[in-house]
C-alpha cells in the first residue's frame, strides 16, 4: 500500500534510505562505466525528477529517477545508446544550461517484498504527473522489458513486436507504459554496454566464459561477446524507446501535491 508519492526535493532526508533500497539488479549490470560517472549524482542534481512513494510507516517501497534533458521534438534525435546515451546528455545539457524541454526515466523499482501488487502503474502515473507538474509535456524511457532475459537470442525488434490478444505489448513492463498511454518509438541497441575482462565478468557472474563467441548469462537481455584472445567481455543491452505524451498542464494541476492514496 502506498500512502504517498514524493520527490527527493520535498523529502531531502530521504536520500540515504533511496540509495539504501533493496538493489535486485544482477551484479554485471551495476558495472556500466556511464553509470559510475552519473548515477550517484541524480540526487543532487536533479533531486525535483527523483520520486519515492511510502508506505504509512514512512519507509520507501518504490522509486522512480529520470533525468530532464533538451530535445528537438523528432524520435530520430533520441539516442541509439539509449540509457547511457541519454544519462550523459541529460547532465551535458545541466552543464551546458542548455533548457530542458523533455524528460527520460532513468530506472522505476519497487521493492521485493511488494512487487506484483500493482504498485508499477502507480508509480509511472506518478511520474508521469511529476513531469506535467514540471511543466513538461514528453516523457521518454529506454525500458527494459522485463522478461526478455528468458529469451537473449530473440532480437529486440522481434521481441518488442508481439502482442497478446488485447493489442498490448506480450512483455509485462512494457504493457504497463504502453497501458498509462505510452508508444513504443523504437529499438536503442546499444543502450548499455559494459565491459570488462575475462576476471572481471567471471567475478561478475560466477561463469567460466572459457570460449570465443557469444555467450548467454542469466538475466542479460542480449549474449555478451566473449574474446579469449582479446581477455575482454562485452555486454551490449538493446532497450526499447517509449514515448509518453501528456498534455499540457492546467495552471491548477501544476500546484496539485502528487501525494496520493492507493
Ligand atoms: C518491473 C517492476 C518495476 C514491476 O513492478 P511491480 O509493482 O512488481 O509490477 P505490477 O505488480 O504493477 O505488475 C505490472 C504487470 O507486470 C506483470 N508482472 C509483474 N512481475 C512480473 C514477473 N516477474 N513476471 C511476469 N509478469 C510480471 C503483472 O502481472 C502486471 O501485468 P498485467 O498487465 O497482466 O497486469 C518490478 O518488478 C521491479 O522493481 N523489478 C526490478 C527493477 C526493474 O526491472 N525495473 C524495470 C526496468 S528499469
Amino acid at each position: 500500500m502506498i500512502a504517498s508519492v514524493v520527490t527527493l526535493e520535498e523529502r531531502p532526508d530521504l536520500v540515504e534510505p533511496m540509495w539504501a533500497m533493496p538493489d535486485t539488479w544482477p551484479t554485471f549490470m551495476q558495472q556500466d562505466p556511464i553509470a559510475a560517472l552519473f548515477y550517484g549524482r541524480l540526487a543532487d542534481t536533479f533531486p525535483e525528477h527523483q520520486l519515492l512513494a511510502l508506505d504509512d510507516q514512512d519507509a520507501i517501497v518504490g522509486k522512480v529517477h529520470s533525468v530532464p534533458f533538451a530535445w528537438g521534438g523528432s524520435d530520430d534525435e533520441l539516442p541509439v545508446r539509449g540509457w547511457d546515451g541519454i544519462l550523459e546528455q541529460a547532465f551535458r545539457d545541466h552543464e551546458r544550461d542548455q533548457q530542458a524541454t523533455a524528460v527520460s526515466l532513468i530506472e522505476a523499482r519497487v521493492v521485493p517484498d511488494h512487487r506484483r501488487g500493482g504498485l508499477s502503474s502507480v508509480l509511472l502515473d506518478a511520474a508521469r504527473r511529476n513531469v506535467q507538474r514540471l511543466g513538461f509535456t514528453d516523457l521518454f524511457g529506454p525500458v527494459r522489458p522485463t522478461e526478455k532475459s528468458v529469451e537473449p537470442r530473440t532480437p529486440m525488434s522481434e521481441y518488442v513486436a508481439r502482442v497478446r490478444g488485447d493489442g498490448l505489448p506480450a512483455d509485462s513492463w512494457l504493457r504497463v507504459h504502453v497501458r498509462l498511454g505510452a508508444r513504443i518509438v523504437s529499438v536503442c541497441p546499444l543502450s548499455m554496454v559494459i565491459p570488462g575482462t575475462l576476471a572481471q565478468w567471471r567475478e561478475w557472474t560466477g561463469m567460466p566464459l572459457s570460449s570465443t563467441g557469444l555467450s548467454d548469462i542469466p538475466e542479460a537481455l542480449a549474449p555478451v561477446h566473449v574474446s579469449i584472445e582479446h581477455d575482454h567481455v562485452v555486454y551490449v543491452e538493446p532497450n526499447v524507446w517509449v514515448h509518453h505524451r501528456l498534455a499540457t498542464p492546467h495552471s491548477d494541476s501544476s500546484r496539485t501535491a502528487i501525494d496520493r492514496s492507493t
